[in-house]
């Protein structure tokens, strides 16, 4: 059986185009990883850069965009759902680093493919857990605050 790839769907946006659009270049991201794995040949951490420069990208840009245009939005920047989400970034965040020092090291030190393709595997499967737990839930209730301010509707 192949490895999952995530479809956007109308379900998922929070309303704001520009959160809905980095949200779609993350699941752009797991289906580019999901065809490295699926690919057939062996993977070089090279292979890979593509998916760590992005993750940087998102943990680092993206979740200061995010977090920046729901307070804007919302009647309450301290509302507890956005409190949530900016820890949940604060941790995700630190994965993000731990990720990027690990492939920083098997470049360092060299990495058979065998731990490549570990890493990449597991990278899929923490990056799909991310957008269960968090870009389909925290980030679509988090939105939701904003929704009966007037700038919700720009
Ligand atoms: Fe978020």
């Amino acid at each position: 059986m192949g490895l999952p790839r995530f479809v956007w769907q109308r379900a998922y946006e929070t309303g704001i185009p520009e959160v809905d659009m980095q949200h779609r270049m993350l699941f752009d991201a797991i289906n580019r990883l999901a065809d490295i794995l699926e690919s057939g040949s062996t993977i070089s951490l090279r292979d890979l850069n593509g998916s760590l420069a992005f993750l940087k990208y998102y943990a680092e840009w993206h979740f200061q965009r995010e977090e920046r245009i729901f307070e804007k939005r919302a009647d309450d920047p301290k509302h507890p759902l956005l409190c949530a989400n900016r820890r949940a970034h604060a941790r995700f965040n630190s994965l993000a680093q731990e990720w990027y020092r690990r492939f920083l090291a098997m470049q360092r030190d060299g990495a058979s493919p065998v731990q490549v393709r570990q890493f990449a595997q597991d990278l899929y499967y923490e990056l799909i857990d991310w957008v269960e737990n968090h870009v389909l839930q925290v980030d679509r209730r988090a939105a939701a605050v904003c929704a009966h301010c007037p700038l919700h509707q720009s």
